[in-house]
């Protein structure tokens, strides 16, 4: 009995629950390897000149990617950025971007 329960309790220590997100929170897009080089993965921008997207509104963001999308924001690189990208897939990584938490400066 006594193995069986410290059987038990090394199984419960080495898959230890995963760690339960908020459920506001989105899970990380699949796509977000693509803008995360530039942008980071939490929206603080990694380059130079490139912008900080964390806690940026949401509806700021889509309309910012419709606008390199459709040319009235003439930016050549961020329309190739997102010219493989579905229309369901951008909208997963403005609401990934918006409720990140915006970091000071280092
Ligand atoms: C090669 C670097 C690079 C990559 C990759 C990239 N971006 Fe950008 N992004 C930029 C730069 C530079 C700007 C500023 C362009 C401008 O002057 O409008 C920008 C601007 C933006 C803006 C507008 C921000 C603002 O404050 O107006 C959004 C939103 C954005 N990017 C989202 C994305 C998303 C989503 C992806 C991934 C699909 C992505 N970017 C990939 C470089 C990049």
């Amino acid at each position: 009995m006594r193995t069986l329960l410290f059987a038990v309790i090394c199984l419960l220590a080495a898959f230890p629950a995963p760690a339960q997100t908020p459920p506001s929170a989105p899970v990380q897009p699949r796509r977000l390897g693509l803008c995360a080089a530039c942008h980071g993965p939490t929206g603080h921008a990694s380059l130079p000149g490139v912008p900080n997207l964390a806690g940026q509104q949401l509806a700021y963001l889509r309309d910012a990617l419709h606008q390199y999308r459709d040319g009235s924001r003439d930016v050549p690189l961020m329309r190739a950025a997102i010219g493989p990208l579905s229309e369901a897939e951008l909208d997963a990584l403005a609401r990934w971007y918006s409720v990140q938490t915006p970091q000071p400066q280092s």
